[in-house]
């Protein structure tokens, strides 16, 4: 339906000339910046906070920066993060009183109420969903969010194997959700993995280790984006 975006995740990029890396793949055909947010207990890894997009905002003021928030508590952050200049702030379903399995040890947050709070703060809401929790579980957010998020790895690192079987849960959200909803997968997509994203129904696209992995990253790049197009 609408152009693909292809954002590339910036977790891949080398840390000690991030704001050199982030010009590096934008000049070479990005259409946005993905950046992962990780606190050490939703997800096995520490990253980067608001700083990191408050840098990176500051080398490329133009482009569309989309945080992914894999942490308990993203309300905590909302605001700093817009602050930061954040264009989409998506967070995990497994984190909200929706979420039957979620323990006391870090109490849910309400996902309408922490999506009104990312638009009254101006930013674009994405809501994900981790490889073992169904689409359906997004039903009744479908006309809030911008962005449907599908986990296609664990979250926690780069460079992992994209799953297959999480494809149909594209669809399903494809076929659910508003035309203007972009569903996003994120995890093991490259060259080979990106056209079955896209004829499932994906129109946005994360991409690290196989950008930055490559000695050509504007081929990689130009790769998805034909593929994305299917
Ligand atoms: C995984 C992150 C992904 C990851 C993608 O926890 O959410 O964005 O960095 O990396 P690749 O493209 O290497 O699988
Ligand atoms: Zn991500």
């Amino acid at each position: 339906p609408s152009q693909p975006i292809i954002a590339v995740s910036i977790l891949s990029a080398d840390f000690g000339q991030m704001a050199m890396d982030c010009h590096d793949v934008i000049n070479k055909g990005a259409d946005a910046l993905h950046l992962d947010v990780m606190d050490g207990h939703f997800a096995p890894n520490l990253t980067m906070g608001a700083d990191m997009v408050k840098g990176v905002r500051k080398h490329l003021p133009d482009t569309y920066l989309d945080a992914h928030l894999m942490v308990e508590r993203p309300q905590d952050y909302v605001e700093q993060f817009a602050k930061a200049g954040c264009n989409n702030f998506s967070f995990h379903w497994e984190v909200t009183t929706d979420n039957p399995e979620r323990n006391n040890r870090v109490e849910g947050v309400n996902a309408t109420d922490l999506i009104k709070q990312i638009h009254d703060l101006g930013m674009d809401a994405g809501l994900v969903i981790n490889p073992d929790t169904p689409a359906q579980a997004l039903e009744k957010y479908l006309d809030q969010i911008q962005v449907a998020l599908v986990m296609s790895v664990w979250p926690g690192f780069s460079g992992q194997k994209f799953m297959p079987e999480v494809l149909a849960k594209v669809q399903w959200l494809r076929e659910n959700g508003p035309d203007t909803m972009r569903v996003e997968m994120d995890g093991g997509v490259a060259p080979e993995t990106v056209q079955a994203c896209a004829q499932a129904g994906c129109d946005m696209i994360v991409s690290a280790s196989a950008v930055f992995g490559s000695d050509d990253r504007q081929a990689v790049i130009a790769a998805l984006h034909d593929g994305a197009k299917y």
